[in-house]
């Protein structure tokens, strides 16, 4: 049975939520990430990708971490979990597939790719095949869209994506993850899974040069640059004096 999510809503529920799965380690990451703000709770957006990519989810245990470290309460980290749709209130998959069926990749076929691998998993929005976390565990969740309009219909693998997808092609994809093979996506580095994507979205690169590895840019994304240079259409440039805002202080 998977742990589900369930608010703290009184003191005493609180205290008797266990954090100890959060060991030295991840306190000491969680250290590192609050000293990169002025305001420490600034920190509390990758604080949750750091606690994602050690449960798979946000969990009461979570929640409570994050409010002690960051020393807000236990109702202020709630609603910001709760609000983005990054934070999975449910124990996550190996790998989350994220299927654009926004306007421009539904009409492309988003819909048709969405429909097909939530018929061969026998699942719904953000529901998992398999036991979560174990290997070739899939969420499947629909997405707005993924900033790729022009590759569409696309899908994201713990946010890598794959371009112009078809119903088979994605469909292949998926079996080849449940087999617990990792298919090269289209752009960027070689594809990790789903806490290894939540810790570097935490800040913490542990190979940064395998990383940045991968081609990074599509034709089809650059040709307004290309067709700019071809013209020698150029954009105004920025001021040399631009003055910043002080930053505050540490609090
Ligand atoms: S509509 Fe799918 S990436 Fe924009």
């Amino acid at each position: 049975m998977t742990e589900q999510f369930e608010f703290t809503t009184t003191e005493e529920q609180t205290s008797a939520v266990d954090t100890s799965v959060f060991g030295e380690g991840t306190r000491a990451e969680a250290k590192q990430i609050i000293a990169r703000y002025p305001e420490s709770r600034s920190a509390l957006l990758p604080m949750l990708h750091l606690v994602q990519s050690v449960q798979g989810h946000v969990s009461p245990a979570g929640i409570k971490f994050c409010a002690e470290e960051l020393a807000l309460s236990v109702a202020e980290v709630s609603a910001v979990a709760t609000f983005y749709t990054m934070y999975k209130r449910k124990p996550c998959g190996q790998h989350l597939v994220s299927v654009c069926t926004n306007t421009m990749c539904a009409v492309l076929g988003g819909d048709a790719i969405y429909k097909a691998l939530g018929e061969h998993l026998d699942v719904g929005h953000e529901g998992t095949a398999g036991e979560p976390g174990t290997e070739g565990s899939i969420t499947l969740e629909h997405a707005e869209c993924l900033a790729a309009c022009d590759l569409g219909p696309v899908l994201q693998v713990n946010y890598e994506y794959y371009d112009n997808q078809t119903p088979e092609q994605a469909l292949e994809l998926v079996k080849a993850l449940q087999r617990g093979e990792k298919p090269a996506p289209t752009r960027g580095p070689a594809l990790s899974d789903f806490r290894g994507a939540e810790r570097q979205l935490a800040g913490f690169f542990d190979d940064l040069d395998e990383t940045v590895t991968g081609p990074s840019q599509a034709t089809e994304t650059n040709r307004g640059a290309a067709l700019a240079q071809e013209r020698g259409w150029t954009a105004p440039s920025m001021p040399d004096d631009a003055e910043l805002p002080p930053l505050p202080e540490k609090k």
